[in-house]
């Protein structure tokens, strides 16, 4: 078992029990397609039915990106980005100094932001990917017009056309027509796997081959959960018991909030990304939990207060890797001025796993949260792909308990129909 659900943290019982036959309903509903929203349920076998010529296609062009480019331009938003970063920066961490640097546009209007990035790669050798699989979302659309101008004006047509690649639907959409004038190396988004589930699609296997990792391991590790996942029984499936955690908090406990915690600063955008897959697919008809993230210990100085002995309205989910990829010992000082000496010879990890403990007692025997923990071996691209399914999956069956689609979004075209009316968008 890649992924296990410790539920002794739990202050409060769940009643799995409870949930065994529904919970083997469902499954059957995701496993034959039958549920609400099962035109988008491609993601359930994508792990194993993938497209094998495109994975291969995908390797190619990303070693030409490796050595042809300093800085890869990853243009998407939402599930057209959010999982190649978490996946990029989970791996491969935070320290710059990576060839190709991987920049992110695309997901913001802020002309600040823009400008200063625009400004950046006017002196840079510069691939760009752009992620849409509608093609016509604005924020995207905005930022790719002014990358392709750049490199059009800066290097020429024929340049360009080279280093830009798409990633777009099959059939339709703005994109699609501009990468076929402009004949532009294309991956394709299955009509059947919505954003926030395709991250072990081309959407984020091209940039995270980009950026030195081996797409074919986030397949295998998400082939592994598939197997692992798939089974109806509550008590051999560790994504569903979660699922359950959840509806239990939620429906049970009133709890309105859920943590994801973890420990590790570069894992702060796989919070993202799960905040996205679970906040997209649950926020409906007014009763889902809020997903919220933090990073402990950096928070524990800041939102630590709060989780202590603030409203007790949410419950913690702690992301717990048992293996540092990493460690590094703490030195000794002869003054010992700083009084660390203690702690001279201890390793960071042995130390961030105290912290770790000393936590969890804090926040469930003292403030009496529920904390469920995810114990996960290690990080690498075999478990981060196990792990990406894992919530996939339990994301799946936790909103359907909850009785809501997990793959539409309707509540996010309300700010966009006044934005575009704001703008003067020909039809609003
Ligand atoms: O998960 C989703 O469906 C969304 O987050 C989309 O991925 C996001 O809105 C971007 O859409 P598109 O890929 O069409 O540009």
């Amino acid at each position: 078992m890649v992924i296990a659900v410790k539920t002794d943290h739990l202050v409060d019982p769940i009643d799995f029990l409870g949930y065994k036959e529904k919970v083997a309903e469902i499954n059957e509903r995701i496993i034959h397609k039958t549920g609400v929203g099962n035109d988008f349920l491609g993601w359930v076998d994508w792990p194993v039915d993938y497209d094998k010529e495109e994975l291969r296609k995908i390797k190619e062009t990303a070693a030409y990106v490796r050595a042809n480019y300093d800085v890869l331009v990853v243009c998407g938003i939402g599930g057209s980005y959010l999982g190649a970063r978490a996946a990029i920066e989970a791996l491969n961490g935070n320290v710059r100094g990576h060839k190709p640097e991987i920049i992110y546009m695309g997901q913001t209007f802020d002309p600040t932001y823009l400008s200063e990035n625009i400004e950046y790669l006017r002196g840079k050798k510069f691939a760009v990917n752009v992620i849409s699989k509608s093609g016509t979302t604005t924020e995207t659309s905005v930022s790719f017009r002014l990358l392709r101008e750049l490199l059009e004006q800066r290097d020429g047509v024929a340049a360009a056309r080279k280093a830009i690649i798409a990633t777009t639907d099959a059939k339709k959409g703005a994109l699609l027509e501009l990468c076929k004038k402009e004949g532009y190396v294309r991956f394709v988004l299955p009509d059947d796997i919505g954003g926030r589930y395709s991250v072990q699609t081309a959407v984020g296997l091209f940039p995270i081959a980009c950026a030195g990792i081996d797409p074919e391991e986030i397949l295998k590790g998400s082939a592994a959960a598939r197997l692992d996942e798939s089974t109806g029984d509550l008590s051999a499936n560790e994504a569903y018991r979660y699922a359950v955690i959840r509806h239990e908090m939620w429906s049970r406990y009133h709890k309105a909030v859920e943590f994801f915690v973890t420990y590790v600063p570069s894992f702060v955008q796989l919070g993202e990304w799960w905040k996205q897959l679970y906040g997209e697919s649950e926020g409906k008809e007014h009763k889902s939990l809020l997903p919220d993230s933090v990073t402990f210990t950096t928070d524990l100085h800041s939102m630590g207060q709060f989780i202590q002995d603030g409203s007790p309205v949410f419950f913690e989910t702690t992301l717990h890797l048992t293996h540092h990829r990493h460690d590094i010992k703490v030195p000794h000082d002869e003054e010992n001025l700083d009084g660390l000496n203690y702690l001279e010879g201890r390793s960071l990890g042995n130390i961030q796993d105290r912290a770790f403990e000393g936590t969890l007692a804090a926040h469930t025997e003292v403030a009496k949260n529920n904390n469920v923990v995810l114990e996960l071996e290690r990080m690498d691209a075999y478990h981060l792909g196990y792990l990406f399914y894992f919530f996939e999956r339990a994301c799946a069956m936790s909103a359907y308990l909850n009785g809501v689609n997990p793959f539409d979004q309707p509540g996010v075209e309300v700010y966009k129909k006044n934005m575009f009316h704001l703008l003067g968008k020909p039809g609003f």
